[in-house]
């Protein structure tokens, strides 16, 4: 069996709203290995992008472990190395994009190289960035819409490019949260081809999904229901 990449361990997460409090991950254990594609399924408003979240350092937990490669608790990071694992040892596909508006297609995918590895750090990265974020966008179809502003892209396009961007520093898990949830059948399909392909070259995969075909796809499937995970 091959080895654990991450492992999260009696995650809480609880948030206060109005005085009340709502306790949306109570106790969530996480085993993911490399390699592997794992579906995490669960219905609207179940903690699945809260989940993704804490997974991907964005936020942190009322209480719990997220241990990254045997050795970090990745809420005991900060400034560089916190930003080192958002950006680079992680990359996450979010639900909504979040692609910068004022950026082009290529400038978003760069965006991400800089954010993980310092553009400026040694002469001649940014070209290979570059070449690297050009290569990426013609993977997902988007060689023609490189100097596209995402306000002139599709949706689908816009989640490709997320994609692209979530890639830039190779990381060692692929974060995704719905990424089929605003798209129609065929764009879905060529994106869950696309996550076929890497999935093949080794990539390690956690997708958040409300669809139950969707999550078949991958090799493993867990359920998040009443703030704890159960497996298939
Ligand atoms: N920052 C926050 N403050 C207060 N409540 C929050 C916050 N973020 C999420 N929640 C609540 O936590 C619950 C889970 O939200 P989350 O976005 O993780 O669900 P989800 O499973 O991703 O849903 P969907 O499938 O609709 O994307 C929701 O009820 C939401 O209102
Ligand atoms: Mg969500």
């Amino acid at each position: 069996m091959s080895e654990t990449i991450l492992h999260a361990t009696n995650l809480r997460r609880t948030f206060s709203e109005a005085g009340r409090e709502l306790h949306v991950l109570r106790g969530v254990d996480l085993t993911v290995r490399r390699g592997e594609w794992l579906s995490i399924l669960g219905r609207s408003g179940s903690g699945k992008s809260t989940l993704l979240h804490l997974i991907g350092g964005l936020d942190r937990p009322t209480s719990g472990r997220v241990v990254f490669n045997d050795e970090t608790d990745i809420f005991t990071l900060r400034g560089a190395k916190l930003d080192r694992y958002r950006n680079a040892h992680v990359g996450l596909v979010f639900q909504q994009y979040h692609l910068m508006p004022e950026l082009n297609a290529l400038e978003n995918v760069l965006i991400g190289a800089m954010l993980g590895r310092g553009l400026l750090a040694w002469p001649g990265h940014r070209r290979q960035a570059r070449e690297r974020a050009e290569q990426l966008l013609a993977r997902v179809g988007l060689s023609e819409r490189l100097t596209h502003r995402p306000n002139k892209l599709s949706g689908g396009e816009r989640q490709r490019v997320a994609i692209a961007r979530a890639l830039i520093n190779r990381p060692q898990v692929l974060l995704a949260d719905e990424p089929t949830g605003n798209l129609d059948i065929d764009t879905s399909a060529s994106i869950m081809e696309l996550f076929h392909d890497l999935h093949r070259e080794g990539q390690t995969l956690v997708m958040v999904t409300h669809d139950h075909a969707v999550a078949k796809t991958g090799d493993r499937t867990v359920t998040l229901s009443k703030g704890k995970l159960a497996g298939d």
